[in-house]
């Protein structure tokens, strides 16, 4: 039974990535695939910020059927007066209110007092709930906020009505000790805390976005929110694809689990990347290019022998259709021959070392070996005799 629940941002904080600007259209094509993903909860914007993201988030709510769908409001009646209107006629209108609780935020861009922030925040999550079934309620800056004020503030907004409790890393500046504490303080702390469920809510500045939402978790969140492939404000969000793989393979580990439909992880990243124009590096985790390429002899080696001797994601289990052996100068005569086996170039034992030194000369003047290049190798090998 998943007891985790995947909170999709991407057409939210994901859209805030610089650079990114989705029409209609893709924001529904991406909504469409993230349902097919299994996500619980999808963001769809924030309707008071535009007539674009209203339009948008009230056409997404009326069409997604298998998800929660959510809006964004800043903690002012006007916001939640507008989302309500995008949501209202969704299958289960839900509201994502916040504000800054930190006293950085408090005293610069609110300029309020510690009092006026949580009495702010009753009164609009009183509001809203009148209105929506379901409220969340963000502390914006959570991670910088002093810990008795946040489980003091969150206690109330819990009274008020918030039925979800978002603890961001709003700046990604928490580390993982640092951010789990934060959960395990507010289980401890906040006597009505078992009545909600406890999101996480990380960005990567440092890097870590992946670790705290993990630390989160084995301590006590029951939500995780992030976007496809890790896109964002500034360096992004962590990347829900990360994490839902992570509790997967490390289930050994984790005694936690999502709903999510992995073997759409591919096909959604790869849609998130197209529209938004964001490329997936080679290298990154699940969904890089290279995430299941082997390519030195002795990895080769190892996954014609067996292929967990260095894989510890199974491409199939993401959608990919299988890993791949990249042939270039760091090969091995295992795979080199496995190659030519599979091209249906049948080369003699005999001449397969000479054939494998000349690969070896041309693979160290070409980054990687094609299987034109091996084809043309054989021919001349042929030729030469
Ligand atoms: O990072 C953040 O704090 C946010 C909030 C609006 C939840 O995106
Ligand atoms: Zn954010």
């Amino acid at each position: 039974m998943p007891n985790i629940k995947i909170f999709d941002t991407t057409l939210r904080d994901g859209e805030q990535s610089a650079g990114v600007n989705l029409n209609l259209s893709e924001k529904i094509e991406i909504a469409r695939q993230l349902e097919r993903l299994n996500v619980d909860i999808i963001e769809a914007g924030f309707p008071a910020a535009s007539k674009g993201d209203f339009i948008s988030v009230q056409k997404i709510a009326q069409m997604v059927k298998n998800c929660s769908v959510t809006g964004l409001a800043r903690g002012v009646i006007s916001d939640i007066n507008a989302a309500w209107e995008a949501l209202k006629n969704g299958e289960e209108p839900r509201l994502h209110t916040f504000i800054a609780t930190s006293p950085i935020h408090r005293q610069y861009k609110l300029k309020m007092s510690k009092e006026e922030v949580i009495e702010t925040a009753v009164q609009t999550v009183k509001y809203a709930a009148s209105k929506f079934p379901i409220v969340q309620w963000s502390a914006e800056d959570a991670s910088r906020t002093e810990l008795p004020y946040l489980a003091e503030i969150v206690e109330k907004v819990i009274q008020a009505g918030a039925r979800v409790i978002n603890i961001p890393d709003t700046v990604g500046y928490g580390t993982p000790e640092e951010y789990g504490k934060i959960f395990k303080y507010l289980r401890e702390h906040v006597s009505s805390i078992d009545m909600v469920s406890l999101s996480t809510h990380c960005h990567d500045d440092l890097g870590m976005a992946i670790a705290n939402s993990l630390a989160a978790v084995e301590n006590g969140a029951t939500q995780v929110e992030g976007t496809i492939n890790g896109i964002g404000e500034r360096a992004g969000n962590a990347a829900l694809e990360e994490i839902a793989v992570a509790l997967h393979i490390r289930k050994d580990f984790y005694t936690a689990s999502t709903r999510l439909n992995l073997k759409e992880v591919s096909r959604t990243s790869s849609l998130v990347s197209k529209l938004t124009g964001m490329i997936v590096p080679a290298n990154k985790a699940v969904v890089g290019r290279n995430a299941y390429a082997h390519e030195s002899g002795i990895h080769q080696d190892g996954v014609l022998k067996e292929k967990t001797t260095y894989e510890i994601i199974s491409p199939e289990l993401v959608g990919f259709q299988s890993n791949s052996l990249v042939l270039g100068k760091h090969s091995g005569r295992h795979a080199f021959k496995n190659r030519l086996n599979e091209l249906g170039l049948n080369v003699p034992d005999d001449d397969i070392k000479e054939l494998f030194t000349a690969f070896k000369d041309l693979a160290d003047r070409k980054k990687e070996m094609t299987d034109d290049d091996l084809v043309a190798l054989v021919l001349e090998e042929k030729l030469s005799k």
